[in-house]
C-alpha cells in the first residue's frame, strides 16, 4: 500500500438514488436559495425533465427563472449569454439541469453571480470569490461534470477550459430516472465516455488508492449494465448502475485526470479531419488501440482491466493477459453498434500525421498518461485504429 499523501476532492454533498429529486426543494433551502436560474437546453426542456424540476421547486415555493439556451459544446458566448441572464434577473443561485455542457454553463453562470468579470477575463486569471449556491442535476450518466470543477466551452475551433477549486458544486443530485428518456445512440455515447473516464482515470499517473476504487467499481458498474441499457432504456436497474457508474468515474476522472484516450479522442475530429462526432463516439472509436498502446506500461492494471471486460485470461502470461484488455473493448463498441475504426468514421490514412501531432494540443492529457508518448508511437497508434486491427487480434489468427 502507497504511503504517499493524497488529496481527493469533490462535489460538496451527493444525493444519488431513485426519488432523489423530490429532496430539491429542502436541499435547496438548506444552502440559501430564495431566487433561482435553472440553467438547460432545449432538448431537456422537450423531454419534459424541466417540467419536473420546476414542479418540485413551485411546491416549495421557490422563486425560479428558466434559461433554456445551452448548445451541445457550447461556445464561449453561450456562456456569456447565460451569465447576463442570472446578472440581468438578479438570481441569488443557480441550477443546472442536463448533460456535461448544461452542467458547465451553469457552472459559470453561479460564478457570474458573486464575481465581477466575464468567462473570457476567468480563464486567463480564475474569478476569486466563491460561486452563488449551486445544484448540478445530470440528465446523462457520462459527464461527470456534476462532481468536477471544470467548465469546457468548445467550439470545433476554440476550446476553452475553466478551472477552479471553488467550482464544485453544494449539491451533485444524481436522479437515474431522468435518464429514461435518453435514445440508444447517446446511451451508447454516454456511457463509453464514462468507461473511458474510469479506465483512463485508472491507468493516470496522477491515479491514487481512492480514485482507484472508484474507477474499478464504475467500470464493473458500466460492464454490466451498458447493454441493457442500450437495448431497453426502460431498464430502471441499468440506468440506475450506469448513473452510478458515470458519478463514480466523474470523481475519479475529477481527481485523476484523463490520459491519452481523451487526447487521441480530441486529436482526429476538427480542425484535423474537419470530422466532428460527439464527444464519447470519438473518444470510444480509438480506446481499443489506446489501451493496447498503454497495456506495457502497467501490465497488472490492464490485466485487471481486461478481466473486468469480460476478457478470459486463464493460461496466458501476464503480458498477453494485459493485452486482452483492447480486445474486450472492442467487442463492447461492436455491442453498441459503434465503429471500431477511423476508416469506419471518414478519416483518410493522409491524415494520420496531423492526427498525431494534434494529441499534443493536450498536454497535461499526455503527461499523466502511463507511457511516454511520441509522435512515432503516435502514428503507430492511429494507423492500427485506422485499420481497425488490433496487434493481439493479428497474433490471435496468425
Ligand atoms: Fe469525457
Amino acid at each position: 500500500m502507497s504511503v504517499e499523501i493524497h488529496s481527493f476532492k469533490t462535489a460538496k454533498k451527493i444525493l444519488f438514488g431513485r426519488g432523489t429529486l423530490k429532496q430539491l426543494g429542502e436541499e435547496a433551502k438548506s444552502i440559501g436559495v430564495h431566487r433561482i436560474a435553472v440553467i438547460t437546453d432545449p432538448g431537456v426542456e422537450k423531454a419534459g425533465i424541466v417540467d419536473k424540476v420546476i414542479a418540485v421547486l413551485a411546491q416549495e415555493e421557490i422563486d425560479y427563472g428558466l434559461w433554456n439556451q445551452v448548445e451541445p459544446e457550447p461556445a464561449l458566448s453561450v456562456g456569456e449569454a447565460a451569465i447576463d441572464f442570472v446578472r440581468d434577473e438578479d438570481y441569488d443561485s443557480v441550477l443546472g439541469l442536463g448533460g456535461g455542457s448544461s452542467l458547465d454553463t451553469a457552472k459559470a453562470a453561479a460564478a457570474a453571480v458573486t464575481n465581477q468579470g466575464r468567462l473570457q477575463d476567468w480563464v486567463k486569471e480564475p474569478f476569486q470569490r466563491p460561486p452563488a449556491p449551486f445544484i448540478l442535476i445530470p440528465t446523462t450518466a457520462g459527464t461527470g461534470s456534476e462532481v468536477s470543477n471544470a467548465a469546457v466551452f468548445a467550439t470545433p475551433e476554440v476550446k476553452y477550459a475553466l478551472y477552479s477549486p471553488l467550482m464544485y458544486p453544494d449539491v451533485a443530485l444524481v436522479e437515474p430516472g431522468l435518464t429514461r428518456t435518453l435514445p440508444p445512440s447517446l446511451t451508447a455515447y454516454t456511457g463509453v465516455d464514462a468507461l473511458c473516464h474510469a479506465l483512463e482515470a485508472y491507468v493516470s499517473l496522477k491515479a491514487s488508492p481512492i480514485t482507484d476504487i472508484l474507477a474499478l467499481k464504475a467500470i464493473s458498474l458500466v460492464i454490466k449494465n451498458i447493454r441493457s441499457a442500450y437495448k431497453d432504456g426502460k431498464n430502471m436497474d441499468a440506468r440506475a448502475g450506469m448513473a452510478l457508474a458515470a458519478l463514480l468515474a466523474g470523481m475519479a476522472f475529477g481527481n485523476a485526470g484523463t490520459v491519452l484516450g481523451h487526447a487521441c479522442g480530441y486529436a482526429y475530429v476538427y480542425p484535423a479531419t474537419g470530422l466532428h462526432f460527439p464527444h464519447g463516439y470519438s473518444i470510444g472509436t480509438t480506446m481499443p488501440y489506446v489501451l493496447e498502446y498503454n497495456a506495457l506500461a502497467n501490465l497488472e492494471k490492464h490485466t485487471t482491466i481486461a478481466e473486468l471486460l469480460g476478457e478470459s485470461t486463464e493460461g496466458l502470461s501476464l503480458r498477453s493477459s494485459a493485452f486482452r484488455c483492447a480486445v474486450g473493448f472492442k467487442k463492447l463498441l461492436q455491442d453498441l453498434d459503434m465503429p471500431t475504426s477511423l476508416q469506419a468514421v471518414g478519416v483518410t490514412r493522409g491524415m494520420i500525421p496531423s492526427i498525431a501531432r494534434n494529441v499534443f494540443r493536450s498536454p497535461k492529457h499526455v503527461a499523466r498518461n502511463p507511457r511516454k508518448v511520441t509522435v512515432e508511437g503516435l502514428v503507430e497508434l492511429f494507423t492500427k485504429a485506422y485499420d481497425g486491427r488490433l496487434e493481439s487480434e493479428r497474433k490471435l489468427t496468425s
